[in-house]
């Protein structure tokens, strides 16, 4: 199914657009490394107290350079990666979400309760664009890389849920105020995110996430790869192009961003400074209708399938006639070309869709342009694109691949 595991924050006063009306388908570089002591590095030495800085550092209980672990395309709609919780770990399947901040397991494989496991007296609940899931919180030791061992960290162990089909919870790191609200009886209480603890006890230099996900080849693809701590300059190519988290809001409650115009072909799609938000967690690209109106005017014969798969449906004939999509971040463009827009055919029966129609991954938000939120960056964009979510900077980055 699609994933839109954007969570619904608390303080969210406007009511948001409602993504994908249907769901019958069944979600600071660590520029030293490569840079100063690669290049211009026929300094052995240099490199040699680099590398014994680093081991003192692990001695000491500091990671000092980036961590990167594998991610899975699962289903073709959700990345996950295998996180270890309890101690001894048992490995959990979780979707990796920039929409949503608390961390949770127990949706297939059931929370394995360890001498590391503490309960608190909290109950959570998290309502997400689809699906939500209840239970209780507790205090365990997360596992993202043998690096990267975080103690007490915040929990979820879900006991009620819906909308989480083959996999086993979610990994939130998206800002932590998104976690105000879930606990009770503390429904004052923000939850320390895995990221926010990872920093804390030296896990991690800085709060840095850096994401590359790649169109999947099959249904279970570990084709990603998430970086903790930095970017790993091996994942792209050219220079990373930042704009800062906005100020508007809803867009602002999450990893937010303003993009300053798309085109499709010739044609203007968005037309100017516009807030919306980048979601690992959604599978899409979502933008306002009247935006999407204006791309499915422009391919011949294009229409919105809303009633079925929620996806805009492409006559064959059409595809020899469109042109590249392209959003502006920063006035950099970052274009989707044809083949980025539409769904693989041979991919249909997995997504639930009809064998014999063309799809594509352009769909509308559900409300018109103007909200504050009006486009959502989705996995299937983060697919084409390597993205950096970066916390002490405040703004998030895209590079081509
Ligand atoms: C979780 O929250 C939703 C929405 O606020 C509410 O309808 C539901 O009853 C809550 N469920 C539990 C188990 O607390
Ligand atoms: C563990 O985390 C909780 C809340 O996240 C905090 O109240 C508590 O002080 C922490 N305990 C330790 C030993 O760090
Ligand atoms: C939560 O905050 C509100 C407003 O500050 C306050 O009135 C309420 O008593 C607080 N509730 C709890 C359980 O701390
Ligand atoms: C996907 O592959 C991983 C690694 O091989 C495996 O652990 C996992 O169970 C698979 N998930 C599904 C849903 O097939
Ligand atoms: C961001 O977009 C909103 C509209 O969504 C606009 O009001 C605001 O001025 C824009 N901000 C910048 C810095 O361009
Ligand atoms: C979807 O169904 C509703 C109610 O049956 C109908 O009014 C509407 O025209 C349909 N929309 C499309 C795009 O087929």
């Amino acid at each position: 199914m699609l994933a839109s595991l954007l969570v619904l924050p608390a303080a969210l006063v406007v009511q948001l657009p409602l993504v994908g009306a249907v769901t019958t388908l069944s979600l600071s570089p660590v520029s030293g490394r490569e840079g100063a002591y690669l290049q211009g590095a026929p300094d052995a030495g240099r490199a040699r107290v680099a590398l014994q800085k680093e081991r003192a550092a692990r001695v000491a209980g500091f990671a000092e350079g980036p961590t990167t672990i594998p991610a899975t395309n699962l289903a073709y709609v959700q990345y996950t990666a295998s996180i270890g919780v309890g101690s001894p770990p048992t490995y959990y399947n979780i979707v990796v979400d920039t929409g949503s901040s608390n961390t949770f397991v127990g949706t297939g494989t059931p929370y394995v309760k360890t001498s590391t496991s503490i309960p608190t007296d909290q109950q959570v609940n998290v309502t997400y664009g689809s699906g939500f899931f209840s239970g209780y919180e507790y205090l365990d030791q997360v596992t993202i890389s043998s690096d990267i061992v975080i103690k007490n960290q915040s929990i979820g162990d879900a006991l009620e849920f819906a909308d989480f089909e083959g996999v086993d919870g979610i990994i939130g790191v998206g800002p932590t105020d998104l976690t105000l609200g879930t606990l009770y009886p503390d429904i004052n209480a923000s939850i320390p995110t895995v990221m926010d603890n990872a920093l804390e006890q030296g896990l991690i230099a800085a709060e840095i996430l850096g994401v590359s996900f790649a169109p999947a080849d099959d249904y279970n693809d570990t084709n990603g790869a998430l970086t903790f701590g930095g970017v790993d300059g091996s994942l792209y190519e050219g220079s990373i192009t930042y704009t800062p988290v906005t100020t508007t809001f809803p867009s602002a409650y999450y990893w937010g961003i303003n993009v300053t115009g798309a085109t499709y072909g010739k044609t203007t799609v968005i037309p100017g400074s516009y807030a919306g938000i980048v979601d690992t967690g959604t599978t899409l690209i979502y933008i306002a209708d009247d935006w999407f109106q204006t791309y499915v005017d422009s391919i011949p014969g294009a229409y919105y399938d809303g009633n079925n798969t929620g996806l805009i449906v492409i006559p064959f004939e059409s595809i020899a006639l469109m042109e590249p999509f392209t959003f502006y971040v920063s006035d950099q463009p970052f274009t989707l070309d044809v083949e980025a827009q539409l769904l693989p055919v041979w991919q249909n029966a997995a997504w639930g869709a009809e064998p014999n129609l063309q799809y594509g991954y352009i769909g509308p938000i559900g409300s018109l342009s103007g909200t504050g939120l009006d486009l959502i960056i989705g996995q299937k964009f983060m697919e084409r694109f390597y993205a950096v979510f970066d916390t002490p900077n405040s703004r998030v980055g895209f590079a081509y691949t």
